[in-house]
């Protein structure tokens, strides 16, 4: 299902639009604009993919969530050279700061490329071009976590590892498993070799696979944040550990109707997960695929019952979570405060 924009009042959209944001858990791939996937298309004549923008809207209609990522890796083949990589980046940066994004963190799913016959090399050098050119341009700083599909085998993850550690740039913060969710007990080693290279553990976890998969990646991959996490609120022991240990969850509310994490966004659990004293941050995921971005997902979370002061937790959240400097983080949460208390005033 696709989601139509949530609505705001004015005096919200506003607030929300001037709010300083962070985004913890966007994929890159999945933030291709349908208009940029008809091209890249065109242009290597993939025809795995629709050809106009009904058939992409329709395309994007998924039946589970295995059929969400049957979709997503499709798109991906339409990624072939550095000049499309730079492409991708350099708009999905413009969208990222119209929104009064200052700082992302985004996954990069390296391993669908490599599985391809693309060099590392090749995602890094695009990726890395438009991610200077648009800190300089747009202010936005974005910083990059290759992933891998778990659901591929510890072998992917391994090979996937080793190019970031061959190739990769300094901007590579991180490192993560997604897909169809999995045991993650396989990756162990994997994370521990990934930590010991000095990139965080940032996997998936608990998106739709259950608390058991959160105590793996919290136990068994060092786990620094949890991608999605929802599925803790099954668990109250768990959901007491994450308060207690202050983990933080990325939360993507739009992105679990659409997978069909849950059944209606009415029943979202992240009031619940705030409220509970955890720390979580708002997130788009894979934005035009599930018809939001995150200006969108602020709507969604002020429809589910939170308050500019609730709007300002996510955002504060967001910027503690992350791996921004300590200045650049400090100033940050500064212009927060402000944003909030100006608006308390009105
Ligand atoms: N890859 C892209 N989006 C994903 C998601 N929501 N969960 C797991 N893997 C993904
Ligand atoms: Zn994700």
């Amino acid at each position: 299902m696709q989601s139509s924009p949530a609505a705001v009042s004015p005096g919200i959209e506003a607030f929300i639009r001037e709010l300083p944001k962070v985004e913890l858990h966007v994929h890159l791939e999945g933030s291709m604009q349908p208009a940029t996937l008809l091209d890249l298309a065109a242009k290597h004549r993939v025809t795995s993919v629709p050809d106009s923008l009904e058939g992409v809207r329709d395309w994007y209609e998924f039946r589970d969530f295995p059929h969400f990522i049957e979709v997503y890796l499709t798109s991906l083949e339409t990624l072939c050279d550095e000049e499309d990589f730079a492409r991708l980046t350099a708009d999905v940066a413009a969208r990222l700061a119209a929104q009064n994004v200052r700082y992302a963190e985004l996954h990069v799913s390296l391993y669908a490329h490599l599985m391809r016959g693309i060099p590392a090399g090749v995602v890094f050098e695009g990726i890395e071009h438009a991610r200077r050119e648009a800190e300089r341009e747009h202010g936005i700083r974005m910083r990059w976590v290759p992933d891998f599909p778990g659901d591929y085998g510890v072998e992917t993850g391994e090979q996937t590892l080793d190019a970031v550690l061959k190739d990769g740039p300094a901007s590579v913060i991180g490192f993560g498993v997604g897909s169809v969710e999995v045991s993650r007990a396989p990756f162990a080693d994997l994370f521990a070799r990934a930590r010991a290279a000095g990139l965080h553990s940032l996997p998936h976890a608990g998106e739709n696979g259950g608390p058991e998969r959160i105590r793996e990646a919290l136990d068994l991959l060092g786990a620094e944040r949890i991608g999605h996490g929802i599925d803790c609120m099954r668990d109250p022991a768990l959901v007491d550990r994450l308060r207690e240990t202050g983990v933080p969850l990325d939360v993507c509310p739009t992105s679990n109707l659409c997978t069909g994490a849950i059944e209606r966004i009415e029943r979202h659990p992240l009031p619940r997960m705030l409220r509970a004293g955890l720390t979580v941050s708002l997130n788009s995921d894979d934005p035009p695929m599930f018809g939001t971005d995150l200006l969108n997902e602020y709507r969604v979370a002020h429809r589910l019952g939170l308050g500019a002061a609730e709007l300002t937790d996510l955002a504060r959240n967001g910027v503690v979570a992350s791996y921004l400097d300590g200045s650049v983080e400090r100033a940050l949460l500064a212009e927060i405060d402000e944003v909030l208390e100006r608006w308390s005033g009105q």
